[in-house]
Order: C-alpha cells, then sequence, then structure tokens
C-alpha cells in the first residue's frame, strides 16, 4: 500500500524539515532526486521520498535493497553553516532510534557511526552527501533507508545481516506515523546539536561499537585497535595495539570479538 500523505502531515509538528516533500513512486535514487534540488534551489528541509529505488545506494559504493510500498527510503535537504555539518551524522541515527523507540518500544542500538541496529541486525541505514563551496556549505544530503514491513527473510542476500521492525515485532508498523515521529525527532535534535553537547551524549550511549575490539577500514586503509570512546565531534578514539591512539573521522567498523 502506498503512503498516505495526509496521515504523514497530521503527524508531523515541525517548523521547516519535510515542510516541503516530494513524493514519487518510483525513482532511481532519492539522493539523485535530492541533488538535482538542491542544486535547482530547494529550500532547507526539503524531503524527497521514495516508494520504491531501483538503484538505491548505500555507504562504500554498496546497494540498498529498495523493494516498493513497505520500507521509508528517504532523503533531507539540508543547508547547515560548515560547522554544523558533522552533527547530521551523530543526530541522524540517534533520530531513527528515538522514532522507532517512540512507535514501536523496540530499542535500537548505533554501529558507529550511523548504522542502525536491533538485535545486531540492521534496520536502517544512512547516507550522506555533502557539497561545499569553499568554506561553506552548499547543501548535506541526509538520506535514510529504513527496514519497515520488509519480509527479509524472503531476500537470501542480507536476511543474516539485515531485519526490519516487521520481523522483529512480528507485525506491521505504519510507515506514516514512523515517518513523522523521525522528522520530528530529526528537527529537535538538529536544532540543539552542538559539539559536546546532550545530543552526542545519547548517541553516545547507544553506541554498541564502544568498549569492543574492532577494525575499521576507510579509504583502502586498515586500522585494528579498542573503540576505546568518541570525541566531541564524534570521531571515533581508536587505541591501537602499541598503546597510541588515533581519532577516525569516518569508515566501516567491522566488530572482532563477541560482546562481553
Ligand atoms: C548504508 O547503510 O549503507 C546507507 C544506506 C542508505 C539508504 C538510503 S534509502 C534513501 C536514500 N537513497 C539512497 O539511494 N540511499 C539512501
Amino acid at each position: 500500500m502506498w503512503l498516505n500523505l495526509s496521515a504523514f502531515e497530521d503527524g508531523l509538528q515541525t517548523e521547516f524539515v519535510a515542510r516541503r516533500a516530494v513524493y514519487l513512486t518510483s525513482t532511481d535514487s532519492t539522493m539523485n532526486v535530492a541533488r538535482a534540488e538542491a542544486e535547482n534551489g530547494a529550500a532547507d528541509g526539503t524531503v524527497i521520498i521514495a516508494e520504491e529505488q531501483s538503484t538505491g545506494r548505500g555507504r562504500f559504493g554498496r546497494a540498498w535493497v529498495s523493494p516498493a510500498g513497505q520500507n521509508l527510503y528517504f532523503t533531507l535537504i539540508m543547508r547547515p553553516p560548515l560547522e554544523r555539518l558533522r552533527s547530521l551524522s551523530v543526530v541522524t541515527p540517534l533520530a531513527v532510534c528515538l522514532a522507532i523507540e517512540e512507535v514501536t518500544g523496540l530499542e535500537p542500538r548505533i554501529k558507529w557511526p550511523n548504522d542502525v541496529l536491533i538485535n545486531r541486525r540492521k534496520v536502517a541505514g544512512i547516507l550522506i552527501e555533502s557539497e561545499l563551496s569553499g568554506r561553506s556549505v552548499k547543501y548535506a544530503l541526509v538520506g535514510p533507508g529504513v527496514n519497515v514491513n520488509f519480509d527479509v527473510e524472503e531476500s537470501p542476500d542480507i536476511a543474516d545481516i539485515a531485519t526490519s521492525l516487521k520481523r522483529e515485532l512480528g507485525h506491521e508498523t505504519s510507515r506514516e506515523t514512523l515517518l513523522a515521529a523521525l522528522m520530528n525527532r530529526f528537527e529537535v535534535l538538529y536544532n540543539a546539536a552542538t559539539a559536546g553537547s546532550e545530543v552526542l551524549d545519547a548517541w553516545r550511549s547507544r553506541l554498541e561499537t564502544l568498549g569492543r575490539e574492532v577494525t575499521v577500514t576507510f579509504g583502502g586503509q586498515t586500522q585494528e585497535g579498542l573503540a576505546e570512546d568518541v570525541d566531541v565531534d564524534g570521531s571515533l578514539i581508536l587505541c591501537l595495539r602499541d598503546g597510541s591512539r588515533v581519532a577516525i573521522e569516518a569508515g566501516e567498523v567491522t566488530l572482532r570479538l563477541p560482546a562481553p
């Protein structure tokens, strides 16, 4: 069933986030549509929502499985000042967690920096792309994909590593209610987030990565160590074998040992 947009709007309590929505039954990727809209001057907070994506994409060039009418696929066009750009990768996964918790009672965790997990399987992923002009942000594209009513078990390629709210709950969730809750949470957190703020603490407290032995890969480089903490900007502090510490801004984390 397609999204009921007026039910979504009824739940929206935001000032600017999602106050302009572009709704598509099908597209290649909401990231592409959002980029074109942003280049054409779309307002801060504009959202592109699609029912299905033919080439939905994830981080590190991976595909994002995007079947029709079951999940949430959207991209927000944001125009933050440069000093707030990095907060998007803290605010967005936290907004997804809080919205899921509010609507379903489930308690998602976060794999640094912004994968949302339930029972160790991924329920949502977030792709953030930004375009700078000198030292100012032209726009940032914030693209979450949330597996809502998806029968993940029917996709053998991802069934072991991915989940959906339906899989966890045993019943469907209203996508309209969840989407509105997500936009509401996102705006509040975005307005409140500064380096080292309570928002960062709330994100940190959901990180299942901390205290674990991890391998981090980024830009062809791999580093192994203990994920000790995050700094005020959300970078991962890795304690290496020789006892030295490095702060990692972005990357793909693999947890190497089971949780204690
Ligand atoms: C990841 O975990 O690798 C990020 C996945 C992001 C998927 C979403 S779905 C909406 C938006 N459009 C895309 O093509 N990708 C993001």
